[in-house]
């Protein structure tokens, strides 16, 4: 079996673009058994995983743990909102109580940047980050790439651009890091400031005008405000940013070409998109979601037979 270059699953930042060809190339053959009649195959029947999500989730959640009983895995979930760390246990001991049941792999998110790295160091499970506050969330990622190389054939040479709340998304970084080690050309837009100082040292374009970034893009991967991350004020109101970066199916119809439209969700209908824009041809949305779990499923099989 081929095996990833890592351990665990922590960012896009590190894994090699042969890494990321493989984990296709493992979904593809994942997403033709997801598709069958008989969605199980055995191969982690003897693997024990434990989701831990110290934050909310419904897609990553839900598309980790179909993944895991689709390979056949054991599967415990653990949130910490009805858990012990309501009562003052850390997150280390959290974790090593968890594993102390044989557990073999964690899926974990948590809204501290650095956390799954963090626990890497100090235990042997294989750890897949799930999402840590406004750092990666890798495997949304994989799926969004995933699914433009679906759509369009390939990412060589293809315009995305990311547009919204850059500064507190996560999904904004990893999508970055994957697009341009697959060959794909990335901008940024949305205001000033909502995009981060460091941004002009990643090699991306910015815009701040939608419209602009609009013409100039082959997909467009819209992106939600963050408000559960954001404790100052950066723009007026939801009302002003609609008017200003919202996008509808009129702005994507007369634009007169194929354009890809993405959202990572959950999407705030009627402030970074409208519902006609959301459910229109252009938009692959659900698509994002089913790769997810095939993508998943990869990721999992992989690391499974990791030697680190
Ligand atoms: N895309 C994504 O991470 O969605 P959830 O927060 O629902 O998992």
């Amino acid at each position: 079996m081929s095996k990833l270059s890592q351990k665990h699953l922590l960012g896009i930042k590190n894994i090699t673009k042969a890494d990321i060809e493989l984990i296709f190339e493992t979904a593809q053959n994942f997403k033709d058994v997801i598709n069958r009649p008989i969605k199980k195959v055995p191969s982690l029947r003897d693997i024990t995983i434990a989701n831990v999500f110290f934050e909310n989730s419904t897609r990553t959640r839900l598309s980790f743990e179909l993944a895991e009983k689709r390979l056949s895995a054991d599967v415990i979930n653990f949130s910490s909102s009805s858990s012990s760390v309501k009562k003052g246990e850390t997150l280390l001991d959290t974790v090593n109580n968890i594993l102390a049941m044989k557990v073999d792999m964690v899926v974990m998110r948590h809204s501290s940047v650095g956390a799954p790295h963090f626990l890497a160091k100090h235990i042997d499970a294989n750890i897949i980050n799930a999402g840590d506050g406004t750092h990666e969330h890798p495997t949304q990622a994989l799926l969004d790439t995933y699914s433009i190389k679906e759509k369009l054939g390939s990412l060589q040479g293809k315009k995305v651009a990311i547009i919204g709340d850059i500064l507190h998304s996560r999904v904004a970084l990893s999508n970055i890091f994957a697009l341009q080690k697959l060959g794909a050309k990335v901008m940024v837009c949305g205001p000033p400031t909502l995009l981060p100082k460091y941004i002009s040292s990643l090699d991306v374009k910015v815009e701040l005008d939608v419209q602009k970034a609009l013409h100039w893009c082959d997909v467009a991967n819209v992106l939600r405000i963050q408000l559960e991350r954001q404790q100052i004020k950066y723009f007026p109101s939801l009302r002003e940013y609609s008017i200003y970066y919202g996008i509808n199916k009129k702005m994507l119809d007369q634009l007169k070409k194929e354009i890809v439209l993405m959202h990572p969700g959950p999407i705030n209908r009627g402030v970074e998109l409208s519902s006609d824009a959301a459910d229109s041809h252009h938009s692959i949305i659900l698509d994002q979601v089913e790769n997810g779990v095939a993508i998943r499923m990869a990721v999992l099989y992989l690391l499974a037979g990791a030697t680190g």
